[in-house]
């Protein structure tokens, strides 16, 4: 693929459950064009969650390569892992992950403070304006509904300007209408700044927001044509 700013490469991960071995990727070839929408289905413990982790440098494959903007993962330090993920990914989670008693301002800016970085107050407050939580920057996040904590994660994980953005079942904890929502506005920014967006979903309306949609079955990428109704 011309342009990929994602690449794997045979991305093998085994986790050792009791006395057997789970295959949680099992050769996995996958591949996103920079500025992409890629969303990624299939069923539970397929193997999502593992391929974005191992996207965004925050698990170690077993075997296989992980290219991202060019720089291979498995060549970097413990040091330079973190700065990747801090600078070139943005993680998005179900549970939001906001620290309860830092604003939501504060929970922004924090991970970038981390390595002595601000990224501008006015750029803090287009993200929330754009984001429609302008009036939320002061408040604790237990404060905010689930839609509007989204929203503030959302706004953490872009501040930092990353080149691709990881989310790992954005909409999960929101009813339809505000994971609908969430998930206009998360591809609406992408697109504003310029970033790769991959999304594991299993909801299929938001699965096809995405340029092009991924299917995982049992670590691998699924090619069949087989329907995916009921196997969420
Ligand atoms: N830390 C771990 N230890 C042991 N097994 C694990 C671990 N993480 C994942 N697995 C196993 O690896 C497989 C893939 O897990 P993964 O979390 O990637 O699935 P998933 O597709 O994200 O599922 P879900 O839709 O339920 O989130 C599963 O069988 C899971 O049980
Ligand atoms: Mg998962």
């Amino acid at each position: 693929m011309e342009n990929a700013i994602v690449k794997t490469i045979s991305l093998k991960k085994h986790y050792n459950a009791g006395t057997r071995t789970v295959a949680a990727l099992d050769g996995v070839d996958f591949e996103v064009r920079r500025r992409e929408f890629v969303s990624v289905i299939g069923k539970s413990g397929c193997g999502k969650s593992t391929l974005l982790h191992m996207i965004g440098g925050l698990d170690m494959p077993d075997s296989g390569t992980v290219v991202v903007d060019g720089m291979n993962l498995s060549e970097m330090n413990q040091e330079q892992l973190a700065l990747f993920r801090r600078r070139k990914a943005g993680f998005i989670f179900q549970q939001y992950n906001l620290i309860p008693d830092l604003s939501v301002y504060d929970n922004i800016i924090f991970p970038l403070e981390l390595d002595g970085v601000h990224p501008g107050e006015g750029f803090v407050r287009e993200l929330l304006s754009a984001l429609h939580i302008a009036d939320k920057a002061e408040l604790f996040p237990g404060m905010l509904s689930g839609g509007e904590q989204q929203r503030a994660a959302i706004a953490r994980a872009l501040a930092a300007r990353p080149a691709i953005i990881l989310a790992d079942e954005p909409t999960g904890s929101l009813d339809t209408l505000s994971g609908h929502d969430v998930m206009g506005l998360l591809k609406v920014m992408a697109e504003k700044y310029q970033q790769t967006l991959i999304v594991v979903t299993h909801d299929l309306d938001i699965a096809q927001m995405a340029d092009r949609i991924v299917r995982l079955k049992d670590g691998k990428i699924w090619k069949g044509s087989d329907s995916y109704a009921g196997e969420s």
